[in-house]
């Protein structure tokens, strides 16, 4: 077996200090915001796998179809000798890439990145076990702050899966891939997945699932603060709302408060105050239609190459090379 190693890419208090500096600025402006990355500790992590086995949420199952069936063109076009994946996760879709470049015979590593320490721990030390060929190189990383791209192994697929791209803002969105086409050479593509605009009540359904999922996982951001910053969150004082904004053609998940209320953050010496019916903005995740992914990436110095969709049509998957 391979060893399956873990690098930390950022100082060591990188992610504290990122924290605080979030939640002052998020909690203090008008309207309250946080940014999504904060959901994802290890309960975090695994409410979200669990999101994705609702029945309710399309979106895994959609871009598993895809790969399921394009796996092996995608492994053709790249050539891969290493397959780099940002926001990982329990990297479950990605067995269908690494079966597929395994067996066009080029895949040699595997470097999963992201925020989430336990997901990158149980991933890799599973996938380690399952390729016993394959070197994977775990990279603990805020992939806005640092890809964690290696510079060599080329030509490298860089996998960004799950519509994560669409829980960033606009100007974020640009920000990454100008950086991340700043790191790639010709010859390196980039895979990207995008949720799709559809009927806002099969939208808003995913978002707000009947068992509680979703509600759970957007509260487990107070926990978070919490627990890293001394809060007294209370998150029953507190309910999950998604909606669909038709201008912006993204969800956007809320917590609203249930009373007027003031939360104490000692870490920042900052206290918190919530109107009854206030809402705090927790995450976006933006739907796309495939000219905007191609104008996105056409901005960033990418070429959309190829395009896929399920067979309904709910989700995008791309292929696109360095211009
Ligand atoms: N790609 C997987 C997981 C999607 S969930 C899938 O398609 O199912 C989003 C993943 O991105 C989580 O594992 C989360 O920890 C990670 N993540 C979110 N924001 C991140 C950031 N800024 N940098 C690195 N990882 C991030
Ligand atoms: C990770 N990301 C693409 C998910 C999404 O659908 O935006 C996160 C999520 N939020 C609520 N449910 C799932």
């Amino acid at each position: 077996m391979q060893p399956f190693d873990l690098t930390r890419l950022l100082p060591a208090d990188h992610f504290s200090q990122a924290l605080r500096h979030d939640v002052q600025h998020g909690l203090t402006s008008e309207p309250k915001w946080l940014p999504p990355k904060w959901f994802y500790d290890a309960r975090g992590s695994d409410l979200f796998e669990e999101i994705t086995r609702l029945p309710e949420y399309y979106p895994t199952r959609a871009e598993r179809a895809i790969l399921t069936e394009r796996a092996g063109e995608i492994a053709a076009a790249s050539k891969a000798r290493t397959l780099v994946e940002l926001g990982s996760g329990s990297s479950e879709k990605t067995r269908l890439l690494l079966d597929a470049l395994h067996e066009l015979g080029t895949l040699e590593t595997y470097v999963p990145v992201d925020v989430s320490e336990s997901a990158l721990t149980a991933a890799g030390q599973a996938l380690a076990e399952e390729y016993p060929e394959l070197t994977v190189r775990a990279v603990l990383s805020d992939f806005t702050a640092g890809p964690g791209l290696p510079p060599d192994g080329g030509p490298r697929l860089v996998a960004f899966l799950g519509g994560t791209l669409g829980n960033l803002l606009p100007p974020e969105r640009a920000e990454f891939l100008t950086t991340l086409r700043g790191m790639v050479d010709h010859g390196d593509s980039l895979l990207l997945g995008t949720d799709l605009v559809k009927d806002p009540a099969v939208l808003v359904a995913a978002y707000d699932d009947s068992a509680g999922v979703t509600a759970e996982f957007n509260k487990n951001v107070l926990n978070v603060l919490n627990r890293e910053l001394a809060a007294d969150f209370d998150p029953a004082a507190f309910e999950h709302v998604a909606l669909w904004d038709a201008e912006q053609e993204w969800i956007e998940m809320r917590l609203r408060s249930l009373r007027t209320q003031t939360v104490k953050i000692p870490a920042l010496d900052l206290p918190v105050h919530f109107e009854a019916g206030e809402e705090l903005r927790t995450e976006v995740s933006a739907k796309f239609r495939r000219e905007r992914v191609a104008d996105e990436l056409a901005a960033a110095g990418f070429r959309l190459s190829r395009w896929w969709t399920d067979e309904a049509g709910r989700f995008g998957l791309s292929l696109a090379e360095p211009m």
